[in-house]
């Protein structure tokens, strides 16, 4: 059993990726090839947003935006420490800091009735994280934001394709950026990304940015970064974005499937009523996750931790003043989930064998 099945999503759209991959090999414009504008332009489409800018990844999206806004050193931007490494990673690279604020405890991600009291007046700019596919409370954000007079960058590297008060994940602030990681929602074969905006400047800003700061070739205008979308990964990305509202119905339904087996003897996840999630992840909350973790992989089950510490107390962030305990939710978060296999093609007897897998080795831990 895999964690991810990429393999079956191929062989399921095997003709159309592969005449896809063969029409770039025959046209040779491997950079910034024809493929690259087709998909910013779907893209931008299916979220109903002004502009989408083609990246190499969803970490260059995060420092895209970042440089887009003017962000450096001295500069704060305030994010959730529950989250992937790279979205407080991109804010260090550019010499700013980020301020962490707790989480929510039922969705996990960044607290807005918190964040008030971290903007500083050095703060920049709000990151918020939809994790695991459901968005963040983006209006409530927002509105602190406009309070503040800063913008908002919304990292929907996992939410892609979600729906949050009937806009689309990637298109409810300033900026969304989103990951082409292989296992997310919307994954390339290899990384990619996009960055979404409704602002003009701001989209030229990262069409250049992306590309070594050029405004026409040769011509550099401000520093930049090579971080153009991969022609080949953009042909890849226009097959599966075919099939991908199909994908987000069936991984909706491998949801609903795992919490009606499991609501009763675990915590499942919970998506707010007026939201929906693109389900990179099924993640539920263990009191004792050591021990399941062990007996779902004796099981043949596999599992993923994300994510095992916050970002406040990684290595390079230690020492920073932010103390283990100033964010217990986050804490408490990271020592309790466990994301069990997702993917679209998840087969109900799979289901069913995981679910009976999880509640064989819950009743063990419990009466232990
Ligand atoms: C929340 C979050 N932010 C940023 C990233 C970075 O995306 P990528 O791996 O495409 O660089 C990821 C994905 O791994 C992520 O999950």
């Amino acid at each position: 059993m895999d964690f991810v099945d990429l393999r079956a999503q191929y062989q399921r759209l095997k003709p159309r990726i592969d005449a896809r991959i063969q029409a770039v090999l025959e046209h040779g414009r491997f950079i910034l090839g024809p493929e690259v504008q087709e998909l910013e332009e779907r893209l931008a489409a299916r979220i109903e947003a002004r502009h989408a800018i083609g990246c190499a990844s969803g970490t260059d999206g995060l420092l895209l935006a970042l440089m887009a806004l003017g962000i450096g050193p001295g500069d704060e931007v305030v994010t959730t420490p529950f989250t992937f490494f790279a979205t407080g990673e991109m804010i260090t690279l550019l010499g700013a800091q980020p301020v962490f604020v707790d989480i929510e405890p039922v969705t996990w991600n960044i607290d807005p009735a918190r964040i008030e009291d971290a903007i500083t007046p050095r703060t920049r700019a709000i990151l918020p994280v939809s994790l695991y596919g459901q968005p963040a409370d983006m209006d409530a954000v927002n509105a602190v934001a406009e309070r503040h007079h800063v913008p908002v960058i919304e990292d929907a590297a996992q939410s892609f394709g979600a729906v949050y008060k009937g806009r689309h994940s990637g298109n409810l602030s300033t900026i969304g950026c989103t990951s082409f990681f292989p296992s997310k929602p919307l994954g390339a074969y290899g990384d990619g990304g996009a960055c979404f905006t409704n602002d003009d400047t701001l989209a030229a800003a990262m069409l250049e940015l992306r590309n070594h700061g050029q405004s026409a070739r040769y011509r550099h205008t401000r520093i930049g970064i090579n971080g153009r979308l991969d022609t080949m990964q953009a042909a890849i990305l226009l097959a599966k974005l075919e099939v991908f509202d199909e994908e987000l119905i069936s991984r909706a339904e491998v949801a609903d499937r795992y919490t009606a087996l499991l609501h009763e003897i675990i915590s499942t996840p919970r998506v707010l009523p007026d939201r929906s999630s693109a389900w990179a992840q099924y993640t539920i909350e263990l009191d004792d996750r050591a021990a399941v973790e062990k007996a779902l992989h004796g099981a043949g089950v596999p599992t993923a931790v994300h994510y095992p510490t916050p970002l406040h107390l990684q290595p390079v962030y230690a020492g920073k003043g932010v103390r283990a305990g100033s964010f217990p939710h986050a804490e408490r978060a990271a020592e309790r989930v466990l994301s069990l296999p997702m993917h679209p093609y998840l087969g109900p007897p799979q289901i069913e064998q995981i679910a009976e897998a999880v509640r064989a080795a819950v009743t063990a831990v419990t009466v232990r």
